[in-house]
């Protein structure tokens, strides 16, 4: 498996709530409140863990998904340095090749599914919309779309993204793409937008996370949703 973050892996966390003036990683944990000691939750692309440390903490039942040894390595030295009563199952796979069919009462993907090409993005999200149990929820936090404000908001909020995105192109190979409407297509998958909440720097929203619920008795999303 390919672990695209073997060399920068280490500074991850560290350079996402600096560059953010610390909103990444309030984003990440923005949604937990949603959940109930017992919960069960499913983190894709989990990283060094900071909303997989917070959710068992709370009780959550955490199963944490990476392809990166050495994310995972930095996610359980953070896991050592708290005392958890609740053990996170941490696993280290391809998230298209887990198969969980409606087993999480929320799936979270946190700045993941921008790594990725639109198509191979589309797919890893209609694969994550089968973990979600009916009434269950998906949880997406990530760079805001530009979409209010004027002229010069906006050229923020995109040159913004798109030097994050060009730094981890050049270092961990992720693609480069115009900013994904996240509840655009969790809705064209049969999920409702329940929740957004903004998370704001230097007065200007720039990152945002987004529950959508999953409608009780919603067929399995569509591999086409969103394909436009
Ligand atoms: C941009 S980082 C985000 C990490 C973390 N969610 C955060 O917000 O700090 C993307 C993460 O997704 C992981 N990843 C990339 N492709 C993956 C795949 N196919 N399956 C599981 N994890 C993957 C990477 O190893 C990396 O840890």
């Amino acid at each position: 498996m390919k672990d695209g973050y073997k060399l920068m892996g280490f500074q991850y966390e560290f350079t996402g709530s600096l560059y953010s003036l610390g909103q990444i990683p309030k984003c990440k944990v923005a949604m937990l409140d949603h959940l109930k000691p017992g919960d069960k939750l499913l983190i894709a692309g989990v990283g060094h863990g900071t909303e997989a440390v917070e959710a068992a903490r709370r009780g959550i039942d955490v199963t944490a998904v990476d392809i990166s040894k050495t994310m995972l390595k930095y996610m359980q030295k953070k896991i050592d340095r708290v005392r958890l009563d609740k053990p996170i199952r941490m696993i280290n796979n391809d998230i298209l090749e887990e198969d969980h069919p409606q087993e999480f009462d929320m799936v979270m993907a946190n700045y993941f599914l921008n790594v990725f090409p639109r198509e191979k993005m589309l797919t890893i999200l209609t694969h994550l919309t089968t973990f979600v149990k009916p009434g269950g929820a998906i949880v997406i936090g990530d760079f805001t779309l530009p979409r209010e404000g004027g002229r010069f908001y906006r050229a923020f909020q995109t040159a913004y993204w798109y030097t994050a995105a060009t730094i981890y192109w050049a270092t961990a190979d992720n693609a480069i793409h115009p900013i994904y409407d996240y509840p655009a297509l969790l809705g064209s998958m049969g999920f409702e937008i329940e929740k957004i909440k903004n998370l704001k720097m230097l007065g200007m929203n720039c990152h945002w996370s987004i529950l959508g619920r999953k409608k009780a008795g919603a067929q399995t999303a569509s591999g086409s949703a969103g394909r436009k």
